[in-house]
């Protein structure tokens, strides 16, 4: 709980930060999304002048998907059960830039860095609050996380997000996947729990 004179804010919102692991390969994960942008067409939805994938499953990036399975199921992962949705590759040149989106509701919206992020991602809390709330506080509630090549994060897919211009010669590239969490036993889960990790 912090105070601000006699304002306090109780609660917090969840936030996941996994560094980047020993098992993580810049070469051979940035080649596998170069060889997913050769053959994949673009899709425009959040992306203003940078390249987005179509949604991408298992046999689509595997070393990606590999790569986030060690770190979901590390010491320090999500110690609930869980499962991967589809991801997306985004590759971002100098200028191009993300409009402010969400993950719809329910689950986690997960950021896999294949390069430095340069610290351009803004993520607003509009899960403690709400736009009108926001002005009360007046410093609002925004985060801009700093992620470095192989770090991986994850966040309420609720909350309002978006990446700022892209402003190195370098490319930017992350993965965006979606994790949903399932309940234990039920019966309409089961085709769910084929990539299911059960800690
Ligand atoms: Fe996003």
């Amino acid at each position: 709980m912090t105070a601000h004179g006699s304002l306090f804010k109780l609660f917090g919102v969840p936030f996941w930060h996994i560094k980047a692991k020993d098992n993580f390969n810049a070469e051979e994960l940035i080649q596998e999304a170069h060889d997913i942008q050769a053959k994949d067409k673009k899709r425009i939805v959040s992306n203003r002048g940078g390249w987005q994938s179509g949604f991408l499953e298992q046999p689509d990036c595997p070393l990606a998907w590999e790569y986030i399975r060690s770190c979901l199921e590390s010491a320090d992962g999500i110690p609930l059960r869980h499962k991967i949705d589809q991801g997306w590759l985004n590759i971002n040149k100098s200028g191009h830039y993300n409009v402010v989106h969400t993950h719809g509701d329910g689950r986690l919206a997960c950021v896999f860095y294949l390069t430095d992020g340069h610290r351009k991602l803004g993520i607003l809390n509009t899960l403690c609050t709400d736009q009108a709330h926001l002005q009360i506080l007046d410093e609002g509630e925004c985060f801009y996380p700093i992620c470095e090549a192989g770090d991986l994060i994850m966040f309420p897919s609720k909350l309002p997000h978006w990446v700022e211009s892209h402003s190195e010669e370098t490319e930017r590239i992350t993965y965006a996947f979606n994790i949903s969490f399932l309940e234990i036993g039920a019966p309409e889960n089961k085709k769910l729990r084929e990539n299911v990790h059960v800690s």
